[in-house]
């Protein structure tokens, strides 16, 4: 292709039509911006033309310059205009695309909460995951085994019925609702114990969970309830760690001022054995008429205690090289104290409004 000339006046006015043409013709802003670069851009006819002018002859650059900037002024002009035409047929068309019904009826569906049972076992779980400790889980129907013979519950214990068990049809099944979560100690150990004596490495776990007794359903009582369990395994292990641990998670909960008490008691599966109690972080027991601790000072918290060998034996841990402390609560029962929540009933009856009042954390 010969370059066009500045001085082709027949030329320019051709280009300069064929550069008018691509303009109307473009149908939408993005053609016009192709139809731009082709008939202005660096490349195009004219444009090289116009480079040329410097290096004409001095009389012929005057004529020269006129014809270009009356080509380009033409050009101008029509870009323009068209790019008017085209923007205001593409506001008319986003405004009848885009256009917003108020008058339709809106969809009301209220948003969701997650459930504070569930968000308090993460948080309990995430003070002992943040120490190192692994979460276990165990299956909610158990055998009769895990939960009462592995640990240590004598075979007609009056725990069994203590503990309104939900058995699991038909008796020889040898099946029921797990009562607590301690069976989980017992699979926790099990799975863990090539770990511990081939590697050393002392088994720390947290197990959350559902538990369930035949109470009824009332202001204090629930069928289906929560329970997190904890257990160590390891060499040297004391009731200080024990304490020490417990001490730990109260701060971690309930504020630095946090202080637990340990009080004899009895459980089968661990000796000695305690109920922790949870100095009252209401009124720090200043308060006879505290609502929180009924005046006592302290509210009851859990149970605990060294696990008891024949535990270790049952999870095939030798007792004699290695010790272990446990503990277990209510997760209904924290929430409850920790948040004032007077009726049980309010945790299982899945009404929204009593999960949105603890938002999506506690
Ligand atoms: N499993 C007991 C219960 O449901 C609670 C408990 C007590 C758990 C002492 C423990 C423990 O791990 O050491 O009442």
């Amino acid at each position: 292709m010969t370059e066009l000339s500045p001085l082709d006046a027949a030329g320019v006015d051709a280009a300069v039509a064929e550069a008018l043409a691509a303009f109307a013709a473009a149908s939408s802003l993005d053609e016009l911006k192709e139809a731009r670069l082709a008939h202005t851009g660096d490349k195009a006819a004219l444009t090289l033309a116009n480079r040329q002018i410097g290096g004409l002859e001095p009389a012929e650059k005057a004529a020269a310059g006129k014809a270009m900037g009356a080509a380009r002024a033409a050009m101008g002009r029509a870009l323009a205009a068209r790019t008017e035409e085209l923007e205001a047929e593409r506001d008319a068309r986003v405004l009848v695309e885009e256009a917003v019904d108020v008058t339709l009826p809106v969809s009301r569906q209220a948003p969701g909460a997650r459930h504070p049972l569930e968000t308090m076992q993460e948080r309990m779980c995430d003070v002992f995951v943040s120490m190192g400790w692994e979460v276990a889980e165990g299956p909610e129907m158990e055998a009769e085994w895990f939960n009462f013979d592995a640990l240590n519950f004598d075979p007609d214990h009056p725990a069994r019925e203590m503990q309104d068990t939900f058995f699991i049809d038909p008796p020889s099944s040898g099946l029921l609702m797990r009562t607590h979560t301690s069976p989980v100690q017992v699979r926790a150990a099990l799975e863990r114990r090539d770990a511990l004596e081939n590697e050393g490495r002392g088994i720390y776990v947290v197990c959350p969970g559902k538990t369930f007794r035949t109470d009824e359903l009332d202001a204090t009582h629930t069928p289906v309830f929560h329970q997190i369990e904890g257990l160590a395994i390891d060499r040297g292990l004391t009731m200080a760690h024990l304490k020490g641990t417990l001490d730990h998670f109260a701060k971690s909960l309930f504020g630095p001022d946090a202080v637990t008490r340990l009080r004899p008691s009895f459980f089968p599966f661990t000796e000695p054995s305690a109920e922790m109690d949870l100095r009252c972080f209401v009124c720090g027991g200043e308060d006879p008429s505290c609502r929180t601790c009924r005046g006592t000072g302290w509210i009851e918290w859990g149970g605990c205690g060294m696990t008891h060998p024949n535990v270790l034996v049952a999870a095939g841990i030798d007792p004699e090289k290695y010790t272990a402390f446990a503990f277990g609560m209510g997760i209904e029962r924290t929430l409850m104290f920790r948040h004032n929540v007077t009726d049980m009933r309010d945790m299982v009856e899945g009404d929204v409004r009593f999960s949105q009042q603890f938002g999506m954390e506690i």
